[in-house]
């Protein structure tokens, strides 16, 4: 039985936790605001706010329905318009912002920018000022097709020039009960008992496009919310981060801001913001897609991860066994791992002084799609620049510790090794970018498909390497 609670009422279910939360509010509730555009996490009609509660409090992210299990609901708060809807028939402040701003025509899209608007104003600390490019941002998971934009953008502004205020405003009473009522639902009795032939579910977001009727019926292992795989930690050697961490979880982590200077720009090209509060680092991985962000560009921190082994066959004498992220990869799509072994943790070593680190990212829209080629570098070199700051050239700098990564070019997301050991204990200079793209050229094999040629995606990793270092030294 799943607990959970919709709007302001408990729920107990025994439909198929692999039922998403979209049909069920839909065609078990009747709840009908939430709308069904895609299906496939793009369009944002389907978004609803889902609350989990950490140390005693709520904390509220937007979710697509479409691609969310019902076990990942469980022991959870999932708001549906209907659930924010003051019961007077007043507008919310997000609604009459729409509504004055004329952002919205037809009406289809409207609860998902509400929905997505309002999760913004819940998750904005009380103190924190708000800029218009904040709140423009966190509707770039929202498709509309009437109005242009430029109203729904002025809405948006407008709310966030609002904030920070007394969130109570924005959504009805019964919220303030939240916290005690999940309290009251228990996390145990709310999950589904684990079985042995269950798939293993984080996010859902490439599950559900890929096998959205089968996932539908099972009743998968859900691992989203798996506390035992969600801490980014600082240890003596390594950062380490939980399988399920999701690429939100990373963007609001201090450990990964004091490391990755330009983390919000680099993590802004994956997906949008409710895919990016689903999207765990382990899905990424075992996906196994050719271009996945997050694989590139953990493979380019040559990072490691701890397999937990899983439930088909468990023994007492199994143990958890750590190997390289790049010897994950055989072949397309195809892992060292069993099928039920479970990725806990994902770790790399603590970067030393003179540590930079650069992602880039080349697609058809600029956000909210996928790459057609991608690549990260990580490295150290000497003398360090005071400060840690790019100098205006890279004279005399030398490389020591080099890892290049690339997507879109193989088969499988792409480790280069000669590359990257072409690199080490070289200077910086014109030659050396020049001599180690020709040796990139060798290492990859792109084929041509509808996101380019071979020629043109051999062209963009020519030119994305060469960006890695006019990013990072101004050469
Ligand atoms: C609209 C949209 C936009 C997207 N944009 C991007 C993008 O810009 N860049 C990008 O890289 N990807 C993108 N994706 C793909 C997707 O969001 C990512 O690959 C995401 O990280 C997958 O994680 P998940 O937790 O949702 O995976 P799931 O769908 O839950 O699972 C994917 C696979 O991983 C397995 N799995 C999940 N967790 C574990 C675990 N802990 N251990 C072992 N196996 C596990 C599952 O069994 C399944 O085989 C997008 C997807 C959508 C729908
Ligand atoms: S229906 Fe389009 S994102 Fe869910
Ligand atoms: S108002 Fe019609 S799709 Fe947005």
């Amino acid at each position: 039985m799943l607990r959970f609670i919709l709007n302001n009422e408990g729920i107990a279910t025994d439909q198929p936790s692999g039922m998403t939360v979209l049909d069920f509010v839909r065609y078990h509730k009747n709840l009908k605001g939430t709308k069904i555009g895609c299906r496939e996490g793009d369009c944002g009609a389907c978004t609803v706010l889902v609350g989990e509660l950490i140390d005693g409090m709520v904390r509220y992210r937007s979710m697509t329905s479409c691609l969310m299990p019902l076990a990942n609901a469980a022991g959870k708060h999932i708001v549906t318009i209907e659930g924010i809807n003051p019961t007077d028939g007043s507008l919310t402040p997000v609604q009459q912002a729409m509504v004055d701003e004329s952002g919205t025509q037809c009406g289809f899209c409207t609860v998902g920018f509400v929905m997505s608007l309002t999760g913004f104003c819940l998750g904005t600390p009380t103190r924190s000022p708000v800029s218009s490019d904040q709140a423009i941002s966190s509707i770039d998971g929202n498709i509309c097709r009437c109005t242009g934009y430029k109203s729904i953008e002025r809405a948006a502004c407008r709310i966030g020039e609002q904030l920070p205020v007394n969130i109570a405003q924005y959504i009805p009473e019964y919220f303030s009960d939240i916290a005690l009522r999940l309290q009251g639902l228990g996390s145990d009795d709310s999950r589904p008992e684990t079985s042995n032939l269950r798939s293993l579910v984080g996010g859902g977001t490439d599950l559900y496009v890929q096998r959205h009727d089968q996932m539908s019926a099972s009743d998968p292992t859900p691992l989203l919310y798996d506390d035992r795989l969600r801490s980014i930690r600082n240890t003596d050697e390594h950062i380490e981060i939980g399988g399920s961490a999701t690429v939100t979880d990373l963007l609001e982590s201090p450990v990964m801001h004091a490391i990755f200077p330009h983390l919000y720009k680099h993590l802004k090209l994956v997906s949008s913001t409710p895919i990016r509060n689903m999207a765990t680092l382990a899905g990424n991985f075992v996906n196994a897609s050719p271009i996945g962000d997050m694989t590139v560009w953990f493979l380019a921190l040559d990072a490691e991860i701890e397999l937990m082994p899983g439930t088909q066959a468990p023994s007492p004498a199994s143990q958890p066994r750590t190997i390289n992220l790049k010897d994950l990869y055989l072949g397309y799509k195809q892992l060292a791992k069993q099928p039920d072994e479970i990725i806990s943790k994902v770790r790399f070593k603590k970067p030393a002084s003179g540590f930079k680190f650069n992602f880039e990212k080349v697609c058809k829209r600029t956000y909210l799609d996928i790459a057609t080629v991608n690549t990260a570098i990580s490295l150290t070199y000497s003398p360090p620049y005071e400060g840690g700051v790019a100098a205006a050239s890279a004279d005399g700098v030398v490389l020591s510790y080099v890892h290049v990564a690339a997507g879109g070019v193989a088969p499988i997301p792409l480790y280069l090794k000669r590359t990257s050991e072409f690199l080490r204990g070289k200077e910086i200079t014109e030659e050396t970018i020049a001599a180690a793209n020709e040796i990139i050229q060798a290492e990859i094999s792109p084929i041509s498909d509808v996101r380019g040629t071979e020629q043109y995606k051999r062209l963009l990793i020519r030119q994305l390497f060469r960006a890695h270092f006019v990013e990072l030294f101004g050469t």
